[in-house]
């Protein structure tokens, strides 16, 4: 079968980045939302959402082999159909399949006797995949897992070099849509990317095992940091060392204040329920939402100790997306605290390098236009020094590099104390004390 036509549902973080990758393959591709003003954006080649390289690469393609539309008769003319609409989480912590199941019924109105493929690259619970097959009972379709594991800030790069492909079917000797995914991503069979081609469940479960794994190795060095702090030594030592077993590996080993973002906390919680609706407790995961949960009341704990009370004391917080280069305030941790100092009574003054961040956040708590958000002493500064400037101490919230090269002799000069709490272990301890300044990491002693 030669694939003419694509169409991607659902034009979030996930359906544009999957659209303009498949344009740059050089499929014909139509992206599909129901929201008319981002269809309007991105047919102008604007991006809603910030992406490094994503806007160059949709304006190269817009127009030419890839479009928008609100409209789902495009579907009529499609071989293959990515899902990516969002399955955020509903009040109790489960996977909210809504958008999913409305964008199955709107596909399906479209479909006759022509075979397509349905491509389910949102992240879906266990059994998802075979639902969505069962829904489109009579119609000549194949559904195929096909999960994400894009990070926000490298999501572009993330896709062209991916670490592995995962494919789900519902037969895994049937090669007829086997081989239409393997023309899809040629491109990646082409640089050897290690292609999984398994049943529905297994697919489904890896996206989500990926996730709760990277999300326990870092509650697990949190956990370690806390013992750290209580007898004397340094986290950063004991995770550089861990390291080095090329069993446990490297990668997300620093200890911190905590993983926010749109996946992690989510997909943690919803994996959990998964398990609890078959009867199977899930002890280490759940004890993984636990302690990164617990993580920042015990770093603001941290704080409390220090001054007493935290009625009136004014504080720097430096960080506010869930992680350094996004404009994302999903579950960050760096607004939790704000949320928390702001309930006790704290004074805040708070600066993101990323100026989007920034504006989400006052966007976020509606603050006039002096900066003050109503009722509460909350400040968004546009520059590091003013945020600093007389505060009774500097909370770092995001893993910004950026804030190693900073003048902290200067910023030593404009605070009312010199004392910092680093919540991501970001700085170098010794330097920042030779400075004069108190210093409390996660597990620093
Ligand atoms: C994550 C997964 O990495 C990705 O594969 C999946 O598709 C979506 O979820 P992302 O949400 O972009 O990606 O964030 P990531 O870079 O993984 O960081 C998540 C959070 O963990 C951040 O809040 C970060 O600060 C925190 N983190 C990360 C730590 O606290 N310590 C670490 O060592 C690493």
């Amino acid at each position: 079968m030669i694939i003419v036509n694509i169409s991607v549902v659902g034009t979030g973080y996930v359906g544009l980045i999957q659209s303009v990758g498949l344009a740059e393959f050089g499929f014909k591709v139509v992206g599909i939302d129901i929201d008319e003003r981002k269809i309007k954006l991105l047919n102008r080649g604007i991006t809603p959402l910030y992406e490094e390289g994503l806007e160059e690469l949709l304006k190269k393609h817009v127009g030419k082999n890839l479009r928008f539309t609100t409209s789902y008769e495009e579907i009529k003319n499609s071989d293959v159909i990515f899902l990516c609409v969002g399955t955020p989480q509903d009040r109790d912590g489960n996977a909210d399949l809504r958008f999913i199941y409305s964008a199955v019924n709107s596909i399906k109105r479209y479909f006759d006797d022509r075979y397509r493929i349905i491509v389910v690259k949102s992240t879906v619970p266990v059994g998802t995949n075979r639902k969505i097959k069962e829904m489109l009972g009579g119609c000549n379709v194949d559904v195929v897992s096909n999960p994400e594991f894009l990070r926000e800030g490298i999501a572009l790069r993330d896709f062209f070099n991916p670490d592995r492909i995962v494919l789900g079917f519902e037969d895994v000797n049937n090669s007829r849509p086997i081989d239409i995914m393997k023309e899809i991503y040629k491109y990646f069979l082409d640089k050897r990317v290690p292609f999984i081609i398994t049943d529905w469940e297994s697919a489904e479960v890896i996206k989500y095992a990926a996730n709760a794994f990277l999300a326990t190795k870092i509650s697990f060095i949190n956990e370690i940091a806390k013992l750290i702090d209580a007898v004397g030594g340094d986290i950063k030592t004991v995770s550089k060392a861990l390291g080095l077993d090329e069993r446990i590996g490297d990668k997300f080993l620093n200890a911190g204040i905590g993983y926010g973002g749109s996946c992690f906390p989510k997909d943690v919680k919803a994996l959990i329920k998964q398990f609890e609706s078959r009867g199977i407790e899930p002890k280490l995961i759940k004890a993984t939402d636990e302690v990164n949960e617990e993580q920042i009341h015990w770093f603001l704990n941290k704080i409390k100790r220090y001054y007493g009370d935290l009625n009136g004391k004014t504080f720097a917080v430096l960080g506010l997306a869930f992680k350094p280069n996004t404009d994302d305030l999903r579950e960050s941790r760096g607004i939790k605290l704000i949320d928390l100092l702001l309930r006790e009574g704290s004074i805040v003054k708070c600066y993101d390098y990323v100026e989007k961040a920034r504006e989400n956040t006052i966007e976020r708590y509606r603050l006039d236009t002096s900066g003050a958000y109503y009722g509460y002493n909350l400040y968004v500064l546009d520059d590091i020094y003013e945020t600093v400037k007389d505060v009774d101490g500097i909370i770092i919230t995001t893993e910004y590099s950026q804030l190693i090269d900073e003048d902290w002799d200067k910023i030593g000069n404009l605070v009312r104390e010199k004392i910092v709490f680093d919540g991501r272990n970001i700085l170098d301890k010794e330097r920042i004390k030779e400075l004069g300044f108190k210093y409390f990491g996660v597990g620093r002693g």
